[in-house]
């Protein structure tokens, strides 16, 4: 079908707080108790540069908006705003963003259940960027569900559609996908997700013809294809507490003069005692309104109010008739005959008899099949109601209120069409499971991350599927790029000696004689050969893993300097000018912290990288996941410190800044000595002469570690990394993954979880067990505090990587010094570190951060006083 590869890029995990605009509550809530009040509530204009008001709900913009999450690809994702013609009905349609590729919209749902999904769409003029829009044919997928496939305005005679959906979310997100095909774009002018109260739909309903009740309509969704106010105007969202919309019913009719309009005063609705029919059922102008018989003396079986509606003949719908006796002047006088289709619905409905009073609302629920004989030649399937006398009834008449007509998915969770949202997305999506979306747009968003970046396509394709496809056994290999030769010339040293003896094999040793001090400055330059020997011939013995560049070996060189070979598959000529561009580039960045490159081969087309073995592997699997013993709390100061130091140094140390732009547990690698060094700069972004050949603004960067106000903006500055270094600081304090969608939803997220609980000032409750007992509080409070102020909402209020090196060394600082003071005092170790702790994560979750003021204000002193004490030794380095 022609759908692009899919290209996750922007991914970013927002958690922040919810809004609900409660300006539909004011309206007809007087009966059934306290208005609904929807937990979630998301209402976006896409591609609007300012709020939007629309029908007293408000709009936020996409780009300002935090609670939810936009991933799309590439150049993607654009936005276009127009004057609405003035045909539109609303604002939302003046603007829209447009995808290329498959974009999703990610929201987090903090209650399951029903949830109102409405998009808005309408293709404005020559908003595509040469997209024909009236052409695009947009898919969206919504979870499991399809909700639209391949729709297309052209040829449709709309200049505008809204659609409803009404989708029981049982998980804690909705990703809505926008899928374009057919080589042209999706877009969307407008979203809304808003929660809708659980009774409105039955798990069962009655089915026609008439037959065994239908049951599981919970688990399905539901589209609402007609919702009219019958014999009445329209019901605009102001005047609905669900923000529903009812049309007037005037179009439907099959013979106009059938009908004649009732009304009364709405405040003469009586929403029944108890029995859940309230007002959002449907609002009392709906019931005040009604179609009765035109000729109310006319007696014959035949003769009928009828609605017809146009519908897809595959689908199976729910039709809700919603009755209110508004016309009788006494009991036991209406009684008639209801249809769907040509199925006798309700025989001898008597509104009065049911509800024991007049002007009481009632409604029914029936599941019925399109008919696919069309009376009117149409063609397509179509569905009838109809109201008509009952022959035994003293006074003919029948009356309707209001209508609602809901197509209900089908086997393959679609709204849409035959294809299940399995076979719509892409190969490899993330959406395919709930739960694996989020671990799966990790290693999809780290492999989209090489798209802009410095590597070529040969390098692009290949990392994306070995990333995906391996789960990546050694994700801490330094795959892409390299550091330095080493600020101590460690590895520079090394590589020069290794050189200088490099005499042997076959090939030519480039390294040699007068090029030298090049060849050191660019590291050293390797023959096939001697990469040959010194992995025994990329045997996979040796193999240490698997990168999107290729395959990575443990090796050693002829002095026995071990190394780790990254082979690069086989190239292009634009991947061989960026594979010597990156180590032009990267050679000049030198740095202890930083993992050393210390050469390349280019011989036979090959594309090696040959770097400084890590011997202690990544990170992360220090922390948790590899059963290695916990580090100390000293020695993860000492391990941040380090990936501090190479960051900081990054930013500030060359010529022009580099932003890493994928801070994370695995990317900070640890040497023999549990010395840290950052590694994998293939995210990187330098200088204008790297992005010439790769603008883009898209944001890049592992799920979990994403800077917020990186994705929300798309402008990349040091702070981005400085954000996720906030987050591989939690991960180290309370190790435990940046992501676990297997945690509940408020702790499946670190940084937002950490942030509650430092924000309270009980980091302590989260941290490793291990460390319990073993850290100094004072430390602690200055280490949460760092991580806190990296963590920032806004860049501008994160330190640099300077300040947080050198708060970093402070926490280290109180750490060594009350180590110091223990010793010489034994017996007071307990009152300088924090005690064992009751485990508390299994309470209940804490409250909202914000919610609850610092319970640990009390306990400031120890940090003043230490402060005062120590204030001598800060020794401000690394500023
Ligand atoms: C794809 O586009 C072409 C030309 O615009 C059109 O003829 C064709 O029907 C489209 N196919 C689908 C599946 O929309
Ligand atoms: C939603 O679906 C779940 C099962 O998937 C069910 O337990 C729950 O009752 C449903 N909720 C509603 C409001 O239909
Ligand atoms: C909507 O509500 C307003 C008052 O808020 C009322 O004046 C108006 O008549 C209502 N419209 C409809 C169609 O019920
Ligand atoms: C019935 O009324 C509607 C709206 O007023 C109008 O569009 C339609 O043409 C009428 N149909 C007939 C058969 O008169
Ligand atoms: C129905 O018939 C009765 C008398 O049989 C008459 O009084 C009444 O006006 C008629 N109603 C209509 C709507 O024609
Ligand atoms: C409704 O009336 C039409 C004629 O207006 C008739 O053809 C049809 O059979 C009637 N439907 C029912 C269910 O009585
Ligand atoms: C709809 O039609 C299908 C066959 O086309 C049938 O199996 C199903 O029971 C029908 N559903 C209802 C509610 O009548």
């Amino acid at each position: 079908m022609g759908t692009p590869p899919w290209a996750p890029v922007i991914f970013s995990p927002f958690f922040f707080s919810f809004f609900f605009f409660a300006a539909g509550f004011l309206v007809g809530s007087s009966a059934g108790g306290e208005a609904f009040s929807p937990v979630d509530s998301y209402r976006i204009a896409c591609g609007s540069p300012q709020k939007l008001t629309v029908h007293g709900q408000e709009f936020l913009p996409d780009t300002e908006r935090s609670s939810f999450s936009l991933k799309s690809s590439g150049d993607g994702a654009l936005s276009a705003a127009a004057a609405a013609a003035a045909s539109l009905p609303s604002p939302i349609y003046q603007s829209l963003r447009f995808f290329p590729e498959p974009a999703s919209y990610r929201f987090e749902i903090r209650r399951q259940g029903r949830h109102w999904v409405r998009l808005y769409f309408s293709p404005i003029a020559g908003a595509g960027s040469g997209h024909d829009l009236t052409a695009a044919s947009i898919t969206v997928v919504a979870g499991d569900f399809v909700l639209l496939q391949g729709f297309v305005f052209r040829g449709s005679g709309a200049s505008f559609v809204a659609k409803e959906y009404s989708l029981n979310l049982t998980a804690g997100e909705l990703v809505l996908t926008f899928l374009p095909s057919n080589g042209s774009v999706s877009f969307v002018n407008g979203i809304e997700v808003v929660s809708a109260p659980d009774e409105l739909i039955a798990d069962e309903a009655a089915a026609l013809p008439a037959a065994a009740a239908v049951a599981g309509l919970s688990e399905l969704s539901l589209e609402t294809v007609f919702r009219l106010n019958v014999g009445g105007p329209p019901v605009t969202p102001e005047n609905d507490t669900l923000g529903r919309t009812w049309e007037s019913d005037e179009g439907y009719l099959h013979v106009n003069s059938s009908a004649a309009r009732v009304a009364v005063d709405p405040a003469a609705i009586r929403y029944p005692e108890g029995g859940g029919l309230t007002t959002e059922t449907a609002p009392r102008w709906v019931y005040a309104t009604a179609d009765a018989m035109s000729d109310a003396n006319v007696t014959g079986s035949n003769f009928n109010i009828t609605w017809v509606f146009a519908v897809d003949p595959g689908f199976r719908y729910v039709a809700r008739l919603h009755f209110c006796d508004i016309v009788s002047k006494s009991m036991n006088n209406l009684v008639f005959n209801v249809y769907v289709n040509a199925d006798l619905a309700i025989p001898s409905l008597d509104l009065s008899a049911l509800k024991g009073a007049l002007a009481v609302p009632y409604y029914r629920d029936f599941v019925c099949n399109a008919s696919s004989s069309s009376s009117n030649g149409r063609g397509g399937g179509e569905l009838t109601v109809s109201v008509g006398p009952d022959p035994m009834a003293d006074l003919s008449n029948a009356i309707l209120n209001g209508l609602e007509v809901m197509k209900i998915s089908n086997g393959a969770g679609s709204l849409g069409g035959a294809a299940s949202a399995r076979e719509l997305l892409p190969e490899e999506a993330p959406q395919r499971r709930r739960r694996a979306l989020i671990v799966a747009a990790a290693a999809g968003c780290s492999a989209a991350l090489a798209l802009a970046a410095l590597c070529g396509g040969c390098c692009v394709l290949l990392r994306r599927r070995s990333r995906r496809a391996g789960g990546a056994p050694h994700p801490w290999l330094p795959l892409p790029l390299y550091g330095g030769g080493g600020l101590h010339s460690y590895s520079a040293s090394k590589a020069s000696t290794a050189a200088a003896s490099g005499k042997s094999g076959g090939g030519a040793t480039a390294a040699s004689g007068a090029s030298l001090a090049s060849a050191a400055a660019r590291g050293r330059v390797f023959s096939f050969q001697e990469i040959c020997d010194a992995t025994s011939r990329f045997d996979e013995a040796l193999l240490l893993g698997v990168g999107g560049f290729g395959k990575v070996y443990r090796g050693a060189l002829e002095d026995g300097t071990k190394v780790a070979v990254k082979r690069g598959n086989p190239r292009s000529e634009q991947g061989l000018a960026e594979f010597h561009t990156e180590i032009q580039m990267l050679s000049k960045l030198r740095h202890r912290h930083l993992v050393s490159l210390i050469g390349y081969c280019d011989e036979n087309r090959e594309m090696i990288l040959v770097y400084e073995y890590m011997a202690n592997g990544p990170l992360r699997s220090h922390l948790y996941g590899a059963g290695l013993p916990p580090l100390p709390w000293r020695r993860r100061l000492e391990i941040c410190i380090g990936a501090a130091r190479g960051l900081h140094y990054l930013h500030t140390g060359a010529a022009q800044s580099i932003i890493h732009r994928d801070v994370k547990t695995t990317n900070i690698l640890l040497d023999e000595d549990l010395v840290a060094k950052v590694a994998d700069f293939g995210l990187s972004k330098a200088g204008p002469a790297i992005d010439q050949t790769h603008v883009s603004t898209a944001v890049k960067g592992s799920f979990g570690y994403l800077d917020p106000e990186y994705f929300r903006r798309q402008q990349l500055t040091e702070k981005s990394d400085v954000y996720s270094f906030g987050v591989v600081l939690m991960e180290v304090l309370c190790t435990r993954p940046a992501l676990n969608p297997g945690l509940p939803r408020e702790q499946a997220n670190i940084a937002e979880w950490a942030m509650t609980w430092q924000k309270r000032g009980q980091l302590v409750q989260i941290m490793d067990q291990a460390l319990a007992g073993k850290v100094n509080p004072a430390s602690l409070r200055k280490y949460g505090e760092t991580a806190e102020k990296c963590l920032a909402e806004h860049g501008v209020d994160r330190p640099s990587m300077g300040d947080v090196l050198w708060n970093l060394e402070y926490a280290l600082q109180l750490e060594e010094t009350s180590a110091a003071a223990a010793a010489d005092d034994p017996g007071g170790d307990s009152t300088n570190h924090i005690a064992a702790l009751p485990h508390l994560l299994d309470d209940p979750p804490a409250p909202p951060a914000g919610v609850v003021t610092g319970a640990a204000t009390g306990e400031d002193d120890p940090d003043a006083a230490t402060s005062a004490v120590f204030s001598q030794l800060v020794n401000p380095r690394g500023r």
